[in-house]
């Protein structure tokens, strides 16, 4: 036996006792006559104690030579401490150690392993594994866990059945380029890694499972940035005979059961706004509603007086940011200066103070009077004390620009608290969207989303208009799930191949399989994927997901650990048939 005891369960009642532990050294403290030395494991840390007095004196020597991270056992008694610690569970205690084993020695970590620790990024992930013994990094692999759980308690007792599906498959569109893999067997020919199993789980639900999910690895060639890696978790669901409404209410549900049962948190009923309300209201599809600064359009009160900029925009749009009307000049400039960076994209930016005795001071005093601000004043619902900002030009670009301001923004003002939860539903989102570069419609969310029966009509005319029974949850300013109701007719999803700019003879080869499917008895059926990685960084209060993966890749889509990507043998290109042609 090991270990009769964890290192952080022993307390004042365990005193008398004679217990083995194991774990590894955190540090050592060598007062001469007496050692002590902080032994720790997944559970915490208990003290040892080696007395020159007491201890047999080849062990007390032996414990003279530990170095930091030997794995060792100890036998020992559990004793009172005199200089008790109160800030740790096992503090009231020590052992005083009778035999000590050296189960392995170590070698110098290459960055202290301590809560706030010496190392960088780089040399963590080189050395993953001596990351995941700190604290930090452990604690959000336990959150994981936990809230994995919940999910499966939550499904497993409405009647989901987890089901796996494969990954060596055939591309499954979600927008992202695929990981492929060589096939020996069938040379010259290559599986794709699944962005999702999409089309599998509907093939579940035609099938007959009914109620299906998946906690599941995806993989997606996509530019890395803080909310995304190529390889992440999806807990992914699909229900037959449901409608949208369905889908929402259970969903919400496990939303609801997560935040009760992980963060102590009851939530109201979420709302729901539709894609043009959250589009035109926040710039943005997942927009952060923990804080107000709605956008007011400002066209009507701005427009067809002296200033030749508003004048000519498609969109005069502001938000009044709460307490910013004491901004200095040199602050608002800085702000300015911020919303011209490139990857803003503005080229200036009007400012408004809303005095305390109601009046405005603008920089555009010139060409608007006191009743043309206060009119931007009610559209942007801004209060004594605040700052109007308004950006012009384009439509969407402005919201864009618009939205990363107030984001900004609320970030500087802390009102991106990350202990608060404010979660909500995004409806009705587009079908189709035009991918400007090739003049083409590509599916929003993906080719297998169902119109909305009433828009199916202006497919032939307007594309760009037809509003699909698709969903994403939102929250705290991300994307943490979507999904649709799915076409499960093959004339339908025929039709919508051929929208998409698919000949017949390419559906039928890329997705034939589907279709031919749909004509044997498919339900009535839809679903959402959930971002596992996403949602628990969010309720874990943060939001870059890197945290909470065991074994990330870097920003470059490296696992610097592996050393991976790698080049592979001669041979086993050869098998593959496959020539390098690198330039
Ligand atoms: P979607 O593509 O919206 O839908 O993905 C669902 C959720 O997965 C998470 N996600 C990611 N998380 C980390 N890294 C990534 N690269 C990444 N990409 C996506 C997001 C997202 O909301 N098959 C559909 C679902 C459905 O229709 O049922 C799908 O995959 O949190």
């Amino acid at each position: 036996m090991y270990r009769s005891h964890n290192c952080g369960e022993l307390n004042a009642s365990n005193i008398n006792t004679e217990v083995t532990l194991a774990g590894w050294v955190q540090k050592s403290r060598d007062k001469g006559f007496m050692n002590w030395v902080d032994l720790r494991d997944r559970y915490g840390i208990t003290q040892l104690i080696f007395d020159e007095s007491r201890t047999d004196n080849a062990v007390f020597e032996l414990a003279k030579t530990l170095g930091r991270e030997f794995v060792i056992q100890v036998k020992g008694t559990v004793i009172e401490r005199e200089a008790k610690n109160k800030n740790i569970p096992t503090g009231e205690i020590e052992i005083l150690v009778s035999e000590l084993t050296v189960l392995n020695s170590a070698l110098t970590p290459p960055f202290t392993i301590e809560d706030e620790t010496d190392g960088g990024e780089d040399i963590r992930m080189k050395y993953r594994y001596l990351d995941i013994r700190r604290n930090p990094v452990k604690n959000s692999l336990l959150f994981r866990h936990k809230v994995a759980m919940e999910v499966r308690k939550y499904l497993f007792d409405l009647d989901f059945c987890e089901v796996e599906t494969p990954y060596l498959i055939k591309s499954t569109p979600e927008g992202a380029r695929d990981f492929v893999v060589p096939s020996r067997m069938n040379q010259g020919q290559f599986y794709a890694l699944p962005q999702s199993p999409q089309t599998f789980k509907q093939l579940l639900m035609v099938g007959g499972m009914d109620k299906y999910f998946q906690i599941v690895k995806c993989f997606r060639d996509e530019d890395l940035r803080a909310d995304r890696q190529p390889e992440f978790t999806q807990i992914d669901c699909e229900m037959a005979f449901v409608e949208q409404e369905d889908i929402l209410n259970i969903f919400e549900g496990l939303t609801r059961h997560l935040l009760k049962e992980i963060k102590g948190i009851e939530v109201d009923k979420f709302p729901r706004i539709t894609y043009d309300y959250a589009m035109k209201t926040y710039g943005n599809d997942k927009p952060d509603i923990r804080f107000g600064m709605k956008f007011g359009e400002l066209n009507e009160f701005a427009q067809q007086k002296e200033f030749p900029v508003f004048n000519t925009a498609e969109l005069v749009v502001g938000i009044a940011v709460p307490e910013a009307g004491n901004y200095t000049r040199k602050e608002i400039d800085g702000l300015i200066d911020w919303v011209k960076r490139p990857q803003v994209g503005a080229s200036g930016m009007v400012y408004v103070k809303c005095n305390e005795d109601g009046t405005f001071k603008s920089s555009v005093d010139k060409f608007y009077d006191q009743e043309d601000l206060a009119n931007w004043a009610k559209a942007t619902e801004a209060n004594a004390g605040d700052m109007i900002f308004v950006l012009s030009g384009p439509a969407n670009k402005t919201r864009a620009q618009l939205s990363a301001l107030r984001m900004e923004l609320a970030a500087r003002l802390g009102l991106r608290k990350p202990e608060e939860f404010a979660p909500l539903w995004v409806v009705d989102f587009p079908l189709l969207e035009l991918d400007e570069e090739s003049g083409r419609y590509h599916a929003m969310h993906h080719p297998f989303t169902s119109p909305k029966p009433e828009d199916m009509a202006l497919l032939e005319t307007e594309p760009g208009k037809v509003r699909a029974n698709a969903y994403d949850m939102v929250l705290n300013g991300n994307e943490i799930g979507g999904g649709s109701i799915r076409i499960h007719d093959k004339a339908t999803q025929q039709l919508m191949f051929k929208y998409l700019g698919f000949t017949e003879e390419e559906a039928k080869a890329q997705f034939g399989f589907l279709m031919d499917a749909f004509q044997f008895g498919a339900p009535p059926h839809g679903g959402l994927a959930f971002g596992l990685d996403r949602l628990v960084a969010i309720l874990g209060g943060q939001e870059t997901i890197r945290d909470f993966i065991a074994f990330p890749k870097n920003n470059s889509g490296r696992d610097v650990m592996i050393d991976a990507p790698a080049a592979i043998d001669n041979t086993q290109l050869q098998e593959l048939s496959i020539k390098l042609d690198l330039k």
